[in-house]
């Protein structure tokens, strides 16, 4: 956590510079230096109705990540499951936390202990939410807070500026290092980012669903982090295609290897958050840093933008 100049650990893969394939590093606001194979813990605590979060799992799944060299945690407080809190199991797993670990987090949906997330926050109910954050992750300052606004990726149009303001004052506080923001259009990143600095954006988009490549490219020529949800599908896209079997067979890679290696290639400013609850999968998701995506590969598997 407290992250300001740091270096990254080198993790099993080739810490190639951005620009490059392989997962490289990304500096967030031009300070703050992670390696681009991130982890998302939304999986951590289980699902809703289907298999339960398992306290042991979860703990030993977040310390392995950041051994095999995760610097960037995507979370939020409502990651929960009848029986388990995503924030809560960060913090078994990693607290104290070390200095070059970032816990990004997001504030915007307002979701009930029956799992419903019934509305948005309204302004006046910001301050709330990124203080059971502080509370939750038992930190002082959050290294990073994305408004997540709209329905999932569905890219509401509405104006985000009151509520974003709230986070900028939040931010001037002391309480926030850095800011993002999460399922947002163009006009809502441009309109946050006349407010306060913006260094991530964290939207749907993979290989099998580029709807968002000019929010890609967009972010890339500002130097905004392009923090992908669903990367591997999310269980909402299928991965598996003709192209992606070939892509993957020719590297002797998994299709999820492939889909979170052509992110890398994609964009230079993509920090990739595959989430999972399982330890097998996290070593195949960081070993998917070591896969070298040519432009044959890249031109096999489409690359709009
Ligand atoms: N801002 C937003 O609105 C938003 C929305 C959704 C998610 N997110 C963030 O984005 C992160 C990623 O999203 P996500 O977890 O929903 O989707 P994802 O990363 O696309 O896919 C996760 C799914 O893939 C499986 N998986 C992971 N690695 C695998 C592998 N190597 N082989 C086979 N299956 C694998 C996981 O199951 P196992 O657990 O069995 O591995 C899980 O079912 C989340 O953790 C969360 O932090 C943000």
């Amino acid at each position: 956590m407290n992250a300001s100049q740091n270096t990254p650990p080198p993790g099993p893969g080739p810490l190639s510079a951005p620009g490059t394939t392989g997962p490289g590093v990304f500096a967030l606001g031009g300070t703050v230096t992670v390696p681009r194979l991130g982890f998302g813990a939304m999986q951590l605590p289980g699902r809703w109705s289907g298999p339960a979060g398992d306290t042991e799992k979860a703990v030993a799944v977040t310390r392995r990540a950041v051994e095999l060299g995760v610097r960037y945690i995507d979370t939020a407080a409502f990651y929960f499951s009848p029986t388990h809190r995503a924030n809560d199991l960060l913090r078994e797993a990693l607290f104290p936390y070390a200095q070059d670990v970032v816990i990004a987090t997001k504030v915007g949906p307002l979701r009930d202990e029956t799992g419903e997330m019934y509305a948005e926050a309204r302004p006046d109910q910001l301050r709330a939410e990124v203080e059971r954050n502080l509370e939750d992750l038992r930190v002082d300052t959050l290294d990073l807070v994305h408004l997540r606004v709209g329905r999932l990726g569905a890219g509401i149009a509405d104006s985000l500026g009151e509520r974003f303001e709230v986070l900028a004052a939040l931010r001037e506080e002391g309480l926030i290092r850095q800011l993002g923001v999460s399922n947002v259009t163009s006009g809502q990143l441009a309109e946050a980012r006349s407010i306060a600095p913006v260094v991530a954006v964290q939207n749907r988009f993979g290989v099998r669903d580029q709807t968002d490549a000019a929010l890609v490219d967009i972010c890339a020529d500002a130097g905004i982090a392009y923090m992908p949800f669903f990367a591997l599908g999310g269980g909402h896209t299928a991965l598996d295609s003709e192209e992606m079997r070939t892509v993957a067979a020719r590297h002797g890679a998994t299709e999820h290897q492939v889909a979170l290696a052509w992110g890398l290639a994609r964009s230079p400013s993509i920090v990739q958050i595959p989430g999972t609850a399982s330890l097998a999968h996290l070593e195949q998701n960081m070993a998917a840093g070591q896969l070298d995506l040519d432009e044959e590969d890249m031109d096999l598997l489409g690359r709009r933008g």
